[in-house]
């Protein structure tokens, strides 16, 4: 049986601290889409750990974790995380297995990603540049490399056939002498991660997930980005280049769409966003300031401010539909309390008001333990979109949770 664990909103909505909790209840735990521009921050005994490749479950000693067939990796940011986790001593290459099928990123698709971006001018999508687009570009243009490839004893001469190809679009963007000398730098470095990489567990886990699943084995599918962000469902073109919806874990996984289970959304008791693309209840103001403030609302991959405005209800109602969503996660409810009053708009579109508490909702681990208003703002979410909310976290902590 698997679950999928997704964000409902434009990403950064916990999922990461969310699927560190839950990982103990799986065997393993697997991203299906996406790549690095994800970063999933985890926050354990006060020490903090930021994902982008490797499955928010690692730290959990029995949980296997799988960097699936949907997803693109860049070998230096996998193997800089591989020595992170490692220096922290947890058994990473003992817990790790990466599909055969994934695609790699490589420096050039960095830059074709910054040269793209930069011709966008004012319609820039204000992408992490991480070569997500580029690597999925080639991926459906069928000319890249998978992770298998690196067996491959002509690696080396199918790498130089693909870098020439980004070289004509390089230097048709008028490429300068100082990138290329930046694009030679960053391959010595991507070689030396794939040399590394070679050692880690590289295997066809569709296969093993779908036997897996044939004994019995507990799955949990670890969304990256939010649905909001989808290529095809979400704010086209200001979206990233995979599907985000749960739909996408068959695919991305190879297994059936009747082996999936729960389908657990998260989302923010706010609303955030990095990067460009439309935000209707965007607070582009010292409200927004202050949500960002005690929100901590700066990017885990790039550091960059993120956008807040209020929750709304509608565009949530629709990435439930979407998704299918069978359980609900709100995440980040003790940051409303730095203002005296908030609001949400509803799913017909109109803005409520909501009194504030003064309370620091992260002391708390009984539900009905909670401010009376804090309750009645969830009693309102859940009457507005039709379904119950079986999970609150108060703070960045893995033990600052309550489940009802
Ligand atoms: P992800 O990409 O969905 O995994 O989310 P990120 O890690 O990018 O961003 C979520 C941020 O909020 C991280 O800094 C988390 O440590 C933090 N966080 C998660 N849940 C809560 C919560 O309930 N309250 C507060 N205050 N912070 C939280
Ligand atoms: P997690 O998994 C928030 C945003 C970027 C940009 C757009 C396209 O941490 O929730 P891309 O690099 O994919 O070309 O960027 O998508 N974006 C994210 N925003 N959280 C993420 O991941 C994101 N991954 C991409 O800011 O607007
Ligand atoms: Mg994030």
């Amino acid at each position: 049986m698997i679950d999928v664990l997704i964000g409902l909103q434009w990403g950064d909505e916990g999922k990461g601290k969310i699927v560190d909790m839950y990982a103990p209840n799986y065997d393993m735990v697997a991203r299906f889409q996406g790549g690095p521009n994800a970063g999933h921050t985890l926050v354990i005994d006060g020490k903090k750990y930021i994902l982008h490749t490797i499955p928010s479950g690692i730290i959990h000693p029995n949980t296997l974790n799988i960097v699936g067939t949907g997803t693109v990796i860049d070998p230096v940011t996998l193997m800089k995380e591989v020595d992170f986790l490692k220096a922290e001593h947890i058994a990473v290459e003992e817990r790790l297995i990466i599909s055969d099928k994934a695609i790699l990123i490589m420096p050039s698709h960095k830059m074709l990603d910054e040269y793209f971006e930069k011709s966008k001018g004012e319609q820039k999508i204000g992408s992490t540049l991480r070569g997500i687009g580029p690597a999925y570009q080639d991926k459906y243009a069928r000319i890249a490399l998978r992770i298998g490839d690196i067996f491959n004893a002509d690696f080396d001469k199918q790498y130089q056939a693909l870098k020439a190809q980004h070289l004509i679009i390089l230097k048709s963007y008028g490429i300068n002498e100082a990138d290329l000398e930046k694009l030679q730098a960053d391959e010595i470095n991507c070689f030396e991660a794939i040399e590394r990489m070679r050692k880690l567990r590289v295997d066809v886990i569709e296969d093993l997930i779908n036997d897996g699943l044939s004994k019995g084995s507990k799955i949990l599918a670890e969304g990256a980005q939010g649905s909001l962000l989808d290529i095809t469902f979400g704010s086209y073109p200001f979206v990233t280049s995979s599907n985000t919806i749960s739909a996408s874990a068959c695919i991305g996984l190879g297994v059936a769409p009747q082996k999936i289970d729960r389908v657990i959304g998260v989302f923010k008791a706010y609303m955030t966003r990095v990067g460009s693309g439309p935000f209707p209840s965007e607070l582009d103001n010292e409200i927004g300031e202050t949500l960002r403030v005690k929100g901590f609302e700066f990017g885990a991959t790039t550091g960059r401010k993120r956008r807040c405005g209020w929750l709304d209800l509608n565009l949530l109602k629709r990435t439930i539909i979407q998704n299918g969503v069978t359980d609900l996660v709100i995440t980040k409810s003790d940051v409303l309390n730095c203002l005296p009053e908030f609001s949400a708009l509803s799913t017909d579109g109109q803005l409520h008001s909501f009194p504030s508490w003064t309370e620091e909702l992260s002391t708390i681990t009984q539900y009905d333990a909670l401010p009376e208003n804090f309750k009645s703002y969830i009693s309102f979410i859940e009457n507005d979109i039709q379904l119950g909310v079986n999970v609150i976290s108060t703070g960045p902590q893995r033990s600052e949770i309550i489940i009802r």
